[in-house]
């Protein structure tokens, strides 16, 4: 098989960048050359050194563009892409009175179907090339979207959400069926190409002691397996919780109790939690996702990084759109609404620092450093095509801008769909916008 080559200014990140002058934490190349051969990068660096090998080829030109890996979305949910934007004041009476009627839909396979391209489709045009996902209660939600993003060579992991009380009868298991469904999910599809499954238990309101045993065994099983859920959200939320866990010590503790903390634990949106609950989110390497346009628009709360960073070691943190409780697919977006939800608390995310956590900061947060989120030779061939002039508000601001920091806050700030100029996944244009 023949490389590919592409050709663009190159971007991406070897470790976390400690301010806003820290260059060790990334390689910038000008005029850069990335080669890929069965779906992996082959080799990437300064055009004018290209391997003479692939002299010959010709390359896909990006110039003037910014290449970056693709973007990882630490927490997304397949069966809310049409819950988007619904109108309802915080999460119990938005669940209840949307979400729970959207995900019955997705108990019939033609539909999951159908909805599992238009998801794969949406990721694509928003850059991001990998996502932790959420799919209904039913199993076939997670074999559509999982065998759609196999045949589309997309590294995607999902898992069939776990609830056997609080939601109507037809979006309910039972600890037993839960149980079987993950195990039948982890055997049809887990490792299978590049989609993995992920054991979650929806949160602690939607399942039974039982229930939650069951993910904990599931846990203990499958110690290579995601484990994905939510915790301390909303204040309506946590006191439910409580009253349905009585002997818990909080929130945080009930999760730890069933042996759901751990390194391969990704806990949606963690805003309320307190001192003691911090603590063992640390100990236990456990991973703390922000999900900032989410939580905005279900007037959830403020994440603090700073409350994350209090303990020591840090707690592990990942960033996430959270659709259809968050209003945008797009991790632009998403970093901007970060921005100022840290902002309005003294906190500050400088860009480099965004776009990290976007890229290689979120692939650890998966355990997926080693394949994704770098332009590296051996790396899987996952990157976008950032344009930062993609719309009028752009072109206009980018008159004044100099620096690369400046140009990723751009696009950070007023970037969108327009500024993914394509995605390439798994070495193959999967999304390219008409060249400007
Ligand atoms: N808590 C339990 N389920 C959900 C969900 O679907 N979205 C959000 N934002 N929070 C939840
Ligand atoms: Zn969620």
């Amino acid at each position: 098989m023949s490389a590919t080559l592409f050709r663009g200014r190159l971007l991406w990140f070897d470790h976390e960048p400690e301010g806003a002058e820290d260059i060790s934490a990334y390689n910038y190349v000008e005029d850069g050359g990335l080669a890929v051969e069965f779906g992996r990068i082959a080799w990437s660096g300064p055009w004018a050194q290209l391997p003479a090998k692939w002299q010959k080829v010709e390359p896909v030109d990006h110039r003037p563009h910014l290449i970056v890996p693709g973007f990882i979305d630490c927490h997304i949910h397949f069966p809310q892409g049409q819950v988007v934007g619904s109108y309802a004041g915080s999460l119990l009476e938005w669940l209840n009175n949307y979400t729970f009627i959207e995900e019955q839909k997705y108990a019939e396979p033609a539909h999951a179907g159908r909805m599992a391209g238009a998801f794969l489709d949406m990721l694509a045009a928003y850059g991001t090339t990998t996502a932790l996902v959420y799919g209904s209660v039913h199993r076939q939600s997670v074999d559509a979207l999982l065998g759609e993003a196999l045949q589309r060579d997309m590294r995607m992991i999902a898992g069939k959400v776990m609830m056997d009380r609080n939601a109507p009868e037809p979006l309910t298991d039972t600890a037993q069926s839960g149980y079987d469904d993950t195990k039948a999910l982890i055997a049809d599809w887990h490792g299978k190409g590049r989609v993995e499954v992920a054991i979650s238990p929806r949160f602690a309101l939607t399942s039974t002691d039982a229930q939650m045993e069951a993910a904990g065994t599931l846990v203990r099983e499958h110690p290579d397996c995601l484990m994905q859920t939510h915790l301390s959200e909303n204040h309506a939320e946590i006191a439910a919780v409580a009253e349905l866990f009585p002997w818990s010590k909080d929130y945080t503790d009930i999760y730890d109790h069933f042996g759901l903390l751990g390194r391969k634990s990704m806990f949606g949106h963690c805003i309320h939690q307190s001192e003691r609950e911090i603590a063992r989110m640390s100990e236990s390497d456990s991973v703390a996702v922000f999900c900032p346009t989410s939580n905005l628009f279900l007037g959830s709360g403020l994440f603090s990084l700073n409350k994350m960073r209090s303990a020591n070691p840090h707690v592990r943190h990942a960033i996430a759109t959270d659709i259809g409780g968050g209003t945008s697919w797009s991790m632009l977006r998403t970093l901007d609404e970060g921005y100022k939800v840290l902002n309005l608390q003294g906190e500050r995310y400088h860009p480099l620092r965004s776009f990290y956590q976007a890229t290689l900061g979120n692939a650890a947060a998966i355990g997926m450093e080693d394949r994704i989120g770098k332009l590296a030779a051996g790396y899987e061939a996952d990157f976008i095509v950032l344009d930062a002039k993609s719309n009028p508000a752009m072109a206009l601001r980018s008159e004044t801008i100099s620096t690369l920091s400046e140009e990723l806050f751009l696009m950070q700030t007023l970037g969108d769909d327009r500024t993914v100029a394509a995605t390439i996944v798994s070495g193959v244009t999967a999304h390219q916008l008409p060249k400007r």
